[in-house]
C-alpha cells in the first residue's frame, strides 16, 4: 500500500482500499439502524426518546463503552484537557462541533453560564479571533485567579438565574446570539436557565445544554435528574427548538440531545 502525494493510502492497483458501502463498514445488522424501525407507529415520542430508539444496539454499546471509559478516567481525560494552557472541562469532539457552529452561525455574542477557569470562554474567543467576529459573555458565581484576559471575553459574577445577571445578559445580547448552559447541572437549575435564556437565542442559532450525558446518559448513572431531564421537559413546550443530531456525528458527545437549534 502506498501513500500518494496527496497523503491518501491507495491499494496496489491505485484504488482506495477502504470500503465505503455502509454494509461492509457496519455489518449487515451492525451500527446502522433504520430510523423509526423500533418506534411504535404513530408514536408521539419526543426528539430525545426517538433518538435512543433509532440507534442500533451495537452503536449504543460501543459509544457508551468508550464514553464511560473516557468519562470514568477524568484525571486522564476531561479534567486534564487545556486550551492554550487553561483547563477546559470539555470533550475535544464537542469543541470541534463548537468550532463548526461558530463558523456557520457567526454569532456576534455568545452567552455562557459556568465560567470555571475560563477555558471554554478562551476557546470560544480564540475561534472568534480566527473568524474576526464575535465575543463571549460568561458568568460564574465567583471570580477565580488566573482566568485568561482577552479582549473578546467579558466576565460577570453572580448566579446565572438571578435577576441582576439576567438583565445584564439581556443587555449584552445583540445581533446573532448563541447560548451555552454549563453551570449548575441539576434539573431545576438547568430548566430555569432554559426558560430564561432561550428567548435570547436568535432564529437559526443554538442553545447548547452541556453535560446532558450525566444521570446515566451514559455517564454518572447515580447523578439524579440533570440537564437531560431539563431538556426533555423544555422541548415539550418549546417547539421552536429542535435537537440537531448532526452535532452528535462523532458518536461520543458530552451533550447528547443538548444541541438545540432555534427555528
Ligand atoms: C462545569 S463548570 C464550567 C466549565 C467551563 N464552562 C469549561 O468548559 O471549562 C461549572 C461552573 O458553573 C459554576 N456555577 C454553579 N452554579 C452556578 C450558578 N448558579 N450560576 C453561575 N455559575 C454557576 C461553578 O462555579 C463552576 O465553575
Amino acid at each position: 500500500m502506498a501513500v500518494t502525494a496527496q497523503g491518501r493510502d491507495k491499494g496496489q492497483h491505485g484504488s482506495d482500499p477502504y470500503p465505503h458501502d455502509e454494509e461492509t463498514i457496519y455489518g449487515k445488522h451492525g451500527l446502522k439502524w433504520k430510523a423509526g424501525r423500533l418506534g411504535p407507529s404513530g408514536s408521539t415520542m419526543t426528539g430525545v426518546k426517538h433518538w435512543a430508539a433509532t440507534r442500533s444496539p451495537v452503536e449504543k454499546a460501543v459509544t457508551n463503552l468508550f464514553h464511560r471509559m473516557y468519562y470514568g478516567l477524568p484525571q486522564r481525560t476531561w479534567k486534564r484537557t487545556t486550551w492554550l494552557g487553561t483547563p477546559i472541562l470539555k470533550c475535544p469532539l464537542d469543541l470541534w462541533i463548537y468550532q463548526e457552529l461558530l463558523a456557520r452561525i457567526r454569532p456576534e455574542v455568545i452567552l455562557e453560564t459556568g465560567t470555571n477557569e475560563g477555558g471554554s470562554a478562551h476557546y470560544l474567543a480564540s475561534i472568534c479571533d480566527l473568524l474576526d467576529s464575535g465575543r463571549v459573555v460568561t458568568v460564574d458565581l465567583a471570580p477565580k485567579p488566573n482566568r485568561p484576559q482577552h479582549p473578546r471575553i467579558t466576565y460577570i459574577e453572580g448566579s446565572s438565574t438571578s435577576s441582576e445577571v439576567l438583565s445584564r445578559m439581556s443587555e449584552e445580547a445583540s445581533g446573532t446570539v448563541m447560548v451555552i448552559l454549563d453551570s449548575d447541572h441539576s434539573r431545576g437549575h438547568v430548566l430555569d436557565e432554559l426558560k430564561a435564556y432561550s428567548p435570547l437565542v436568535t432564529p437559526g442559532s443554538y442553545l447548547i445544554v452541556e453535560d446532558t450525558n450525566i444521570n446515566g446518559h451514559p455517564a454518572h448513572p447515580r447523578w439524579g435528574p440533570g440537564p437531560m431531564e431539563a431538556v426533555e421537559e423544555f422541548l415539550g413546550s418549546h417547539p421552536e427548538f429542535r435537537v440537531d443530531r448532526d452535532c452528535e456525528k462523532f458518536f461520543m458527545t458530552f451533550n447528547p440531545s443538548g444541541y438545540l437549534q432555534r427555528a
